[in-house]
């Protein structure tokens, strides 16, 4: 079992002033692979006093310095990325091959993706030709508190470290604490690459405590969180005494319509993307509506997906899916496959309990209900496990009203191959992105959602403008 109880404060890794220990667990096979530190609010008030003494220092480096260093990191990441796959597999239960792959490469894609909008953004700008002589200046927030959750750590991570350094902020990171190695694992990689000490901090800790600390600190100008809603609430509230300076990514229920002249493969790519990391994505797909003419053939599509897809440990190489990351959200997710039969959706794959032959780890049946209405409780809120919900159809109008029939709005999708159709309805969609016809976005695309799903923007240029604040100087020259 690997010894992780420390924290990294001021560019030392240090012990814990007062806290205790938590052990981490491998979601497969349900053993304790790491003891980290619990951290106290004195662990906490210490990384905060490191960043606030750094914050001068790195806030006036200027733009080429702070890129330089990420540069470095850039090629540390890279050479040590068989490792971080590895971290990030034994503790949150991505299979391997994903874990080198998508949760690896999401890391490295912003961190890349940072750097280059940096080199292009204009930090400092005149108004405008109107005004001679007035002049915008961006400047780093401050004193930032990131906490992040499991389910893609590197990927949401790395979306507010990379943009927090090159904007000029100074920081610390509460990882989640069921996957805490992979951030460990980064700030190893962050003290190689040479930054000076206090910019970037790491202390290990729970919600309710060091999170909580963290949010409600007077020297912390702003908090950056990825997580549920019901913790983005709380934060909310909790920065309001202070007035700080709070980004917010939460959870999502999204939509993904597909009308009758969708390619042949909408509705397979459907399934397969909703179960993509066992289900645990905030911008997963896992509200299939389907056009009605279309919709019996879809659920018998479906079945035979969610039938085919295999389970299994992480370690193994291949295209299964892992468990999910631990017990907690084994049984979220029971509790919402029983509400599911118990309130009359129709369940066409999956269900409740474990596949067969696995009964140790945190493994989930890929699940797949039908006839699914907008009073059930599984259309509502948000399951995070591999389980789709289908909806018929009848109409484009009535598409777009079920789509928006929920309190989130994070990512819809739009399967057609009418472009009219598909840009009609991508623009009365309420969400922070659409995506339509299995395309990603691009590189720099900006991730984020409106209603409660949040407020920020992460990535490209949105993600490094969230760390910036807009000062306005006249008479500049
Ligand atoms: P959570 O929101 O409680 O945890 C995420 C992070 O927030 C962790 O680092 C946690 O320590 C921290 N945190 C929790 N409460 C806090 C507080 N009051 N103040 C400051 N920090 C706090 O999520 P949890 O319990 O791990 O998962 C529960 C559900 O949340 C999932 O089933 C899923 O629906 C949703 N979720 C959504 C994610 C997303 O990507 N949007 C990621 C993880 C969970
Ligand atoms: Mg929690």
């Amino acid at each position: 079992m690997q010894d992780a109880t420390r924290h990294y404060i001021n560019g030392q890794w240090v012990t814990s002033i007062d806290g205790c220990e938590l052990a981490v667990e491998n979601p497969s096979t349900e053993e304790k692979i790491a003891t980290i530190s619990l951290g106290g609010a004195e662990d906490a008030d210490a990384a905060v006093a490191a960043a606030k003494a750094a914050f001068p220092g790195w806030a006036n480096t200027g733009p080429e310095a702070r890129i330089a260093a990420l540069e470095r990191l850039m090629d540390i990441y890279k050479e040590r990325a068989g490792e971080m796959a590895q971290a990030i597999s034994h503790e949150m239960g991505a299979p391997i091959a994903l874990a080198q792959t998508a949760q690896v490469g999401a890391g490295a894609g912003h961190l890349k993706n940072t750097i280059r909008t940096a080199k292009s953004f204009a930090f400092e700008r005149p108004l405008g030709d109107h005004a001679p002589g007035d002049m915008i200046l961006y400047e780093p927030v401050g004193v930032c508190a990131l906490i992040t959750p499991w389910n893609w750590p590197m990927n949401q991570v790395m979306l507010k470290v990379a943009p927090a350094l090159a904007a000029g902020c100074t920081m610390v990171l509460k990882p989640a604490e069921q996957a805490p190695l992979s951030a460990m694992l980064l700030a190893e990689m962050i003290d190689a690459a040479g930054f000076p000490p206090g910019v970037f901090n790491l202390v290990n800790g729970d919600g309710a405590g060091i999170g909580a600390h963290l949010t409600a600190h007077p020297d912390v100008d702003m908090v950056s969180f990825t997580g549920s809603t019901r913790a983005g609430v709380a934060i909310s509230k909790a920065a309001a005494d202070t007035v700080k300076r709070v980004s917010l990514e939460l959870g999502g229920k999204g939509a993904n319509i597909i009308f009758a002249d969708a390619d042949e493969k909408a509705v397979t790519r459907g399934v397969r993307h909703c179960f993509n990391n066992t289900g645990q994505s905030c911008n997963a797909p896992t509200r299939m509506l389907v056009e009605r003419s279309i919709y019996d053939a879809a659920v018998v599509t479906a079945r035979a997906v969610a039938g085919k897809t295999e389970v299994g440990p992480a370690d193994v190489e291949g295209r299964q899916i892992g468990p999910v990351v631990s017990g907690v959200q084994f049984n979220r997710i029971q509790y919402y496959l029983k509400q599911g039969t118990d309130e009359g959706a129709r369940l066409i794959a999956g269900g409740m309990g474990k596949p067969e032959g696995l009964s140790t780890g945190h493994f989930v049946r890929p699940t797949v209900f039908a006839d699914v209405t907008p009073d059930m409780t599984i259309w509502r809120e948000e399951i995070f496990g591999p389980v789709l919900t289908m909806t018929p159809f009848d109409t484009e109008e009535e598409a777009i009203a079920l789509a928006n029939d929920t309190p989130y709005g994070l990512t819809n999708y739009i399967q057609t191959t009418d472009k009219s159709c598909a840009r009609r309805v991508a623009r009365r969609l309420r969400s922070g992105m659409v995506e339509m016809n299995g395309k990603f976005g691009g590189a720099g695309t900006p991730f984020g959602g409106t209603k409660q799903s949040g407020t920020g923007r992460e990535g490209g240029v949105w993600g490094l403008e969230e760390f910036l604040e807009v000062k306005a100087v006249s008479d500049w020259g």
